[in-house]
């Protein structure tokens, strides 16, 4: 039986804190460095279970991938020579950004994989990836239901598309455009809200060409070429917008909260959070600090804020779509309601997380209503009841969030399992103590 975890109020929540490499960045240096003709050095990768999984599958499928210090790897890239067929299941663990990249990194190589993942991951939607990739040649045999375990036959002939994926969704527009790689001719996919752009920004780094437009409003379509070689780099991973969100949140919640949170990646495709915190009332910092593989990186800053229940402006939602779970820890806190709306693909991360984020709130005595595309919070103007024990279904973002709440609630907030944390930010427990926290088993 697993034992639960206490986050237990603090009167403080202060101090300063590096923040870990961007889990996003960190899969897609490894995929790419992978890939090229040459040897890169990689430096600030996020050591969490999720990218060490991509650099296994990386390895499996011919790649030299080598740790030569913390954070620090030296990948050997498969170059001309291209991808071959593993000898063993690729084991995704809980990553949908490792499997639907990988899927399209594959799709272009005459190989046969069979991916696997754990419970979680095998209950998220895989026909987003699928559907295009077969059009453009790949073959793919699983249940029916587009779920792994998922057996992919790549092909080194694929047809290039011109894409419109249903859901903003950076991962489906990564996949395609990997796939579109080692396509004949030129792959396009147009997104009717702009997602994260590491993809486009860290491939421009390993010397690929690929153009992003303007396609009509906030429309914006991005086309690669296919047949391109990928030049080694030498590179740093830029710190995690969504990791740093947690350390923030806890800065504003706190009765003395006082947090820096160094080099962080600055990328206005990653901080729908700090501007949705910026709109309830909080007063952040950010310091420039130069830059790391292509990105601006800020000194975050925040403390102690007496917030303000908003409407989440819908156009922000691509930009925070991992934040969500820790913006309603901040709007429990904040006086008046904070609504939610346009963001159903919550509904299929790592959990469902409109359920699990309501679940958890409801748990620690905050009204809170669910809909189908969001939530809305009535905000306890201070600090909420807190004494519940959260379930976090295997998702690291809900554990987090609620370990979070439980440093300013009126009570302790416990959580069923802190296992899934290493996922996407391992030294979590340790950032958390350093800044005052008081977590402990029990
Ligand atoms: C990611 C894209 C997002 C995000 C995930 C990481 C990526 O998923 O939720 O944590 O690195 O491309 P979707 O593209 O499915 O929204």
């Amino acid at each position: 039986m697993r034992l639960a975890w206490t986050s237990y109020p603090v009167p403080r929540f202060q101090g300063a804190i590096r923040a870990p490499g961007d889990k996003s960045c960190s899969h897609r240096a490894l995929m790419f460095a992978g890939l090229a003709d040459g040897t890169s050095e990689i430096s600030g990768l996020l050591e969490g279970e999720d990218v060490i999984n991509t650099a296994k599958a990386m390895a499996a499928l011919g790649a030299s991938v080598e740790q030569t210090g913390p954070g620090k790897w030296t990948v050997k890239g498969v170059g001309k020579a291209g991808l071959s067929s593993p000898a063993q299941d690729i084991d995704f663990g809980n990553s949908g950004t490792g499997s639907r990249l990988m899927m399209g990194l594959m799709a272009g190589y005459p190989i046969t994989a069979r991916l696997v993942g754990d419970a979680s991951l095998s209950k998220r939607p895989m026909n987003r990836v699928i559907k295009p990739l077969e059009q453009m040649g790949a073959r793919f045999e699983h249940d029916g239901r587009g779920m792994l375990p998922i057996t992919l036959h790549g092909s080194d002939a694929l047809t290039p598309i011109d894409f419109e994926p249903e859901q903003a969704s950076a991962q489906v527009k990564s996949c395609v455009l990997l796939a579109g790689l080692n396509a004949r001719g030129t792959t396009s996919v147009t997104e009717s809200r702009p997602t994260r752009d590491h993809t486009e920004k860290m491939l421009r780094g390993f010397g690929v060409k690929i153009s992003t437009r303007p396609a009509g409003g906030v429309r914006q379509c991005v086309s690669i070429e296919g047949g391109q070689t990928l030049q080694p780099v030498d590179t740093s991973i830029p710190g995690d917008p969504s990791s740093a969100a947690f350390l923030i949140a806890g800065a504003l919640i706190s009765p003395s909260g006082g947090v820096v949170v160094e080099g962080v990646m600055s990328n206005e495709t990653r901080d729908g959070f700090f501007q949705a915190a910026a709109m309830m009332g909080a007063g952040l910092g950010a310091e420039e600090m130069g830059d790391a593989a292509g990105e601006r990186l800020v000194d975050l800053q925040a403390a102690t804020a007496s917030l303000r229940g908003r409407s989440i402006p819908e156009t922000l939602v691509a930009s925070m779509i991992d934040e969500f779970p820790i913006l309603s820890v901040i709007a429990a806190f904040a006086e008046g309601e904070t609504v939610v709306s346009g963001a159903e693909e919550l509904r299929v991360k790592e959990s469902d997380r409109i359920a699990a984020t309501v679940a958890m709130l409801r748990v620690n005595g905050v009204e809170v209503e669910e809909r189908a595309d969001g939530f809305v919070v009535q905000g306890c103007g201070g600090p909420p009841p807190g004494g519940g024990l959260v379930e976090t279904h295997h998702d690291h973002r809900i554990a987090m969030s609620a370990l979070v709440m439980g440093t300013a609630a009126q009570k302790p907030v416990s959580i069923d399992d802190p296992g899934m944390i290493a996922t996407s930010y391992p030294d979590f427990m340790a950032h958390m103590a350093e800044l005052g926290a008081d977590i402990r088993e029990g």
